[in-house]
C-alpha cells in the first residue's frame, strides 16, 4: 500500500525543490508514496485570479478566500476518499513522531498550506469546514504553511517501508521510543587527535548495543528531561 499526499499551496513553487531531491523524490520514483502539488489559484474564476483578500474588520495582513480552497478540496474528494484533511498552522496540535508514524499508515492525506495571515476561518475544522485536523511544526511563525508541510510530508514519507535504505534505521531513530539517537562515527578511528569510542571498534555487538543504550538514556537526560519523564521503557 501506498501513501498519497495532495498538497495545497498559493506558491507552490515553494515545494518544489525538496520534492524533487534526493529521499522523497527517489521515494516517489519508487511509486512509494506520490506527492501531488495543487496550485489554488488554478481555482480561482476571476480575471485577477484573486487568492486573498483583507480581512473584514481590518487589520493587517491578507487571508485566503475560502471558495478556491473549498474547490480545489472538493474536486480532489470526488477523485478519492482522504483520511484526513490537514491545515498547518502555527495554532495547531503540536506535530511529533508519534503524530508521524499514524499518519504513514494511511492511504490519502490533503495537507493545505496557508500563506500571508491566514485563511478564513470557514474552511477550519471550528466551523464545520473541510479541515479534520490542524497540526503545528513548533512554537514560532513562519511566513507561510508551506515548509510546515514539507516538514509533515518527509517525517510521514520516510517512515514508509523502502523509502530509506535501511528498513530498520526509522525505527531506531531518535523519538522513535521516546528516547533521543546514540552518536555515531565513522571513518577514521582518529580524526585531529579525537578518537573514536574503543567499543565500537571491538565488533562485539552486545557490547556495543549497550554502550548506545546508556548513551541515548544520557543524551536525554542532558539534552531532553521532559522525554524521560514520558519514557516507560528500560528504566
Ligand atoms: N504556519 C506558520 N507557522 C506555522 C507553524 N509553526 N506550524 C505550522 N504551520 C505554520
Amino acid at each position: 500500500m501506498s501513501l498519497r499526499v495532495d498538497i495545497l499551496s498559493a506558491v507552490p513553487k515553494l515545494l518544489a525543490s525538496p520534492l524533487n531531491e534526493s529521499i522523497l523524490f527517489r521515494a516517489q520514483e519508487k511509486k512509494l508514496v506520490q506527492i501531488v502539488v495543487h496550485d489554488l489559484r488554478a481555482f480561482t474564476h476571476d480575471k485577477h485570479h484573486t487568492l486573498d483578500e483583507s480581512p473584514y474588520g481590518g487589520g493587517a495582513g491578507m487571508i485566503l478566500k475560502p471558495e478556491p480552497i473549498f474547490e480545489c478540496i472538493e474536486s480532489l474528494q470526488a477523485e478519492r476518499e482522504y483520511d484526513e484533511i490537514i491545515y498547518v498552522t502555527a495554532d495547531g496540535e503540536p506535530f511529533n513522531q508519534k503524530i508521524a508514524n499514524e499518519l504513514s499508515l494511511k492511504s490519502n492525506l490533503i495537507i493545505l498550506s496557508g500563506h500571508y495571515k491566514g485563511i478564513d476561518e470557514r474552511v477550519r475544522s471550528a466551523h464545520g469546514g473541510l479541515i479534520t485536523r490542524e497540526l503545528s511544526i513548533g512554537d514560532y511563525v513562519l511566513t507561510g504553511g508551506e515548509l510546515a508541510a514539507l516538514v509533515i510530508t518527509d517525517a510521514v514519507a520516510r517512515l514508509i517501508p523502502g523509502v530509506i535504505g535501511d528498513g530498520e534505521s526509522a525505527l531506531s531513530d531518535s523519538f522513535q521510543d521516546g528516547l533521543l539517537d546514540a552518536p555515531y562515527y565513522t571513518r577514521p578511528p582518529e580524526f585531529r587527535g579525537m578518537k573514536v569510542p574503543e567499543v565500537l571498534l571491538s565488533g562485539n555487538h552486545k557490547d556495543i548495543a549497550e554502550w548506545r543504550d546508556e548513551q541515548r538514556r544520557q543524551r536525554t537526560i542532558e539534552r531532553r528531561k521532559d522525554l524521560i519523564e514520558k519514557h516507560t521503557i528500560g528504566q
